[in-house]
C-alpha cells in the first residue's frame, strides 16, 4: 500500500451574494476577473463535499444529492483536481461526493459553494496544507465566485495576475447581520450560465465602463458596509448590478435574464422604500431578485415580495462563515 491511511476528506461551504458583480475576464483560463468584486456568504445554504483518491478508480466520478453526474459537469470537477494532483504530485482518480440544499435553478449560484468545498477537501484528501489565499485561488479556477466563498462573512476578490487574484475577508459574518431575501421568479435553468456571459461580456460596448466604474463603486459599497450604513450601501448596490445588466443586455448576443416579474420587482423596490421598508436589490444571471436588509426588516420584506404576481417562493439567508473541514 502507497498509502496506508484512505486518501478522504469532507468540506462545507456556503454560495455568496455580490454586491459589487463580476462579470466577464481579463483572463478566461486562468479565471482572472475583469473587475474586483464584493460578497456575502450566504449561512442557509450549504454544500458539502467528500473527495476520496482511490488508485482503483478508472476515473472520476461524481455525485450531486446520490446521483451520479456526467461530463460537462463531472469534467469541471476533474479539471479542479488535476491541479491539485499536479500540486500533490498524484495520479488516482478520485470520488467525489456532494450534497447541497441549494435549491437547484434557484439562481443561487451553487457552483461557488460546490467548487470553494471541492478545493479545500481535495487538497485535504490529497494531503495538502493550503493557506485560505491559496485555497482561494485554487476555488476561482473551478467559478470564478468560488474564490470568495473560501473566507468568512463579507469577502473582496481582487482582480491581478494568477497569483494575487484572491478573494479575503473583510468583516466576518458577524459584522452586520443582513439578510438575502430571495425572491424566486423561475426555477427553470439559465439558457446562457455564467461561464459562457463571462465571454460575452466584452462584446458589449459597455463592459469598458462598467470595468472603469467597479472601483469606485466598490470603495463606496465597502466603506458602507463597514460602516454598517444600508442607506449609503443600497443604491450602489443596485447600480452595480443594474450595469451589469445593462452589459448582458447589449452583448453580441444579447442576453436578457429578467421577467416582468423582476422588472415589477424592480419597481417595486422604492415604493417599499418610500412606504418606510430598508430593502434594496441585487441580480444576478437570471430571473430572481435578491433583496438585501438588515434581520429585523427580512419577514416584512418577505410579505411584500410575496405580493407580487408572479412570485414563486421566498427563501430567506443571513451572513456565512468561511469554507471549513468537517468530519
Ligand atoms: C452574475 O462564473 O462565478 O453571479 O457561480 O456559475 O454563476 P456561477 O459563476 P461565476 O459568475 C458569477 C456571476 C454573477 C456575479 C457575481 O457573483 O459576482
Amino acid at each position: 500500500m502507497n498509502h496506508p491511511k484512505p486518501m478522504q476528506a469532507t468540506a462545507m461551504a456556503h454560495p455568496n451574494i455580490a454586491f459589487i458583480k463580476y462579470w466577464g475576464n481579463a483572463d478566461d483560463d486562468l479565471v482572472l476577473p475583469a473587475n474586483a468584486s464584493l460578497s456575502m456568504n450566504l449561512e442557509q445554504f450549504r454544500t458539502e463535499t467528500t473527495v476520496t483518491f482511490d488508485p482503483g478508480l478508472p476515473g472520476d466520478e461524481l455525485h450531486i444529492n446520490n446521483q451520479p453526474v456526467a461530463d460537462p459537469a463531472r469534467q469541471r470537477a476533474t479539471d479542479l483536481l488535476n491541479l491539485v494532483r499536479q500540486q500533490a504530485g498524484l495520479t488516482a482518480a478520485a470520488c467525489i461526493d456532494s450534497h447541497s440544499n441549494v435549491p437547484m435553478g434557484s439562481g443561487i449560484a451553487s457552483s461557488a459553494a460546490a467548487f470553494a468545498a471541492l478545493a479545500m477537501a481535495g487538497t485535504a484528501a490529497a494531503g495538502l496544507d493550503l493557506s485560505e489565499a491559496e485555497l482561494s485561488r485554487l476555488a476561482r479556477r473551478g467559478s470564478g465566485s468560488a474564490s470568495r466563498s473560501v473566507p468568512g462573512g463579507y469577502c473582496q476578490w481582487r482582480p491581478g495576475n494568477d497569483l494575487d487574484s484572491v478573494a479575503v475577508s473583510i468583516a466576518p459574518a458577524e459584522h452586520w447581520d443582513l439578510r438575502d431575501v430571495v425572491a424566486i421568479v423561475s426555477q427553470a435553468h439559465k439558457a446562457v450560465g455564467s461561464s459562457g456571459g463571462h465571454r460575452l461580456a466584452g462584446t458589449s460596448s459597455l463592459q469598458a465602463a462598467r470595468v472603469a466604474g467597479t472601483e469606485a463603486r466598490l470603495k463606496l459599497c465597502r466603506a458602507a458596509l463597514l460602516a454598517r450604513d444600508l442607506a449609503r450601501m443600497g443604491p450602489v448596490m443596485e447600480e452595480d448590478a443594474i450595469i451589469m445588466h445593462g452589459v448582458m443586455m447589449s452583448s453580441h448576443p444579447p442576453l436578457y435574464y429578467w421577467s416582468p416579474t423582476t422588472m415589477a420587482l424592480i419597481l417595486a423596490a422604492p415604493e417599499w422604500r418610500a412606504a418606510g421598508l430598508p430593502v434594496y436589490f441585487t441580480i444576478d444571471a437570471g430571473p430572481n431578485v435578491h433583496f438585501i436588509c438588515e434581520a429585523e426588516h427580512a419577514a416584512d420584506a418577505a410579505a411584500q415580495i410575496r405580493k407580487i404576481p408572479g412570485v414563486q417562493d421566498v427563501i430567506i439567508s443571513g451572513p456565512g462563515g468561511p469554507a471549513r473541514l468537517i468530519d
